[in-house]
């Protein structure tokens, strides 16, 4: 039986990977590459030492997902295909409408036709909108500010009604918070398209020379340092959420929501510390006004992912800063090195 992980070529795929291989898994992966490579899938196979199985597709297409699942047995899916680009969801939301949402409910039809009954959906601490205090946990009310979290809340919203009709479907919404780091090979990491947005490849494209100059998007917060503070969790104990999420789904059915993340916050000031140890070199930076659409704080009660997953995230900063750097120093161009 396999695991059919939609986005699998991507960031955060192409490390759940390893940890389903780890576990056993069979893996099925499907892409169109919109946003990531095939290297990234061939540098994965060179990691786990066998082939994977990989379409190249839109899953917004119920025809091409029908063909994959008439010829692989599928068990159970994770949903890691969609777009994420904050700002360009805000100049382009129908993009973000028409890919997240109609690749979602496509997939859920088909696995519908075929009996496959797991679902795990990528889903973002972004629904959380601005909270009214820290740690975040799951009950906390939900809400978003821009098209791409908004496809999350809707995302979550459509699921949530589809069990309630079709509760045969097992379900886990598992809520991201800041997914950093790197595999320790040092071979797959992230591989942003241009300049990019968050904050941890924009320090790391700083200290391999690429960019000139962080700027740190606001310190006048209420904060320790006056600077945003984040839950960053390493992307492979984030994966390993993936596998425990699987195999509670094919134990306990139902449908589930988690925070996946440490339930510790660092400031900006604190990472770019935490990367100059890491890297041994300083990191340029000045002080910018307030990015629109940020909030101050924003991390998790990891509690009920801990006690129902079995789920703790094992890496600290300085280990997911060093693998960070592994990654982008081996791979100064990304993918394209
Ligand atoms: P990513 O862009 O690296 O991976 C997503 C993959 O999906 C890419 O390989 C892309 O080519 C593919 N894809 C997009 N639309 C597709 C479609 N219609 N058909 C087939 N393939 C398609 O992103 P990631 O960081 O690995 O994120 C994975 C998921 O987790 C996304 O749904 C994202 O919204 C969510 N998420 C990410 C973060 C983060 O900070 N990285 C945080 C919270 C949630
Ligand atoms: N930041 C800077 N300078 C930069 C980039 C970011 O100071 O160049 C700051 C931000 O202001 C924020 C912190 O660094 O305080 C983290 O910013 P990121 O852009 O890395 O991450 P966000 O928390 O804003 O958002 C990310 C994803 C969202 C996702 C959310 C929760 O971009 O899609 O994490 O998972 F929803």
């Amino acid at each position: 039986m396999s695991v059919l992980v939609t986005g699998g070529a991507g960031y955060i795929g192409t490390h759940t990977i390893i940890e389903l291989d780890k576990a056993g898994y069979e893996v099925v992966v499907v892409d169109n590459l919109s946003n990531s490579k095939l290297t990234g899938l061939r540098r994965v196979e060179k990691i786990i030492g066998k082939s994977i199985k990989f379409y190249e597709m839109d899953v917004c297409c119920e025809d091409s997902l029908r063909k994959v699942f008439a010829a692989e047995k599928i068990n159970s899916v994770i949903h890691f295909a969609g777009l994420k680009a904050v700002g360009e969801s805000v100049a382009i939301p129908l993009k973000y409408y028409e890919n997240n949402i109609v690749s979602t409910i496509s997939l859920v039809k088909v696995m519908k036709e075929f009996d496959c009954r797991n679902l795990v959906f990528s889903s973002s601490a972004t629904v959380y909108g601005n909270p009214k205090s820290v740690p975040i946990n799951e009950s906390f009310p939900l809400s978003a500010t821009n098209p791409y979290g908004k496809t999350k809340l809707f995302i979550e919203d459509i699921l949530r009604d589809y069990y309630h009709a079709n509760p045969e479907l097992n379900i886990a919404l598992l809520r991201y918070f800041n997914p950093i780091g790197a595999h320790k090979s040092g071979t797959i990491g992230e591989d942003p398209n241009g300049i990019p947005n968050n904050l941890m490849p924009y320090i790391t494209q700083v200290a391999i020379g690429k960019l000139e100059q962080l700027s740190i998007y606001g310190s006048d917060y209420k904060t320790c340092d006056g600077t945003g503070v984040r839950d960053y969790i390493h992307v492979s104990d984030l994966a390993n959420g993936h596998v425990l999420a699987i195999k509670k789904l094919e134990t306990a059915p139902g449908i589930v929501t988690y925070n996946l993340g440490t339930g510790n916050g660092y400031s900006v000031i604190q990472m770019v510390k935490a990367f100059e140890r890491a890297c041994g070199k300083k990191i340029n930076y000045r002080l910018a006004e307030r990015r629109p659409g940020d909030i101050a704080e924003c991390f998790a009660d990891p509690i009920l992912a801990k006690k129902e997953l079995g789920f703790e995230a094992k890496f600290g900063l300085d280990e997911m800063c060093e693998d960070c750097w592994r990654w982008q120093s081996a791979n100064p161009n990304g993918y394209e090195s």
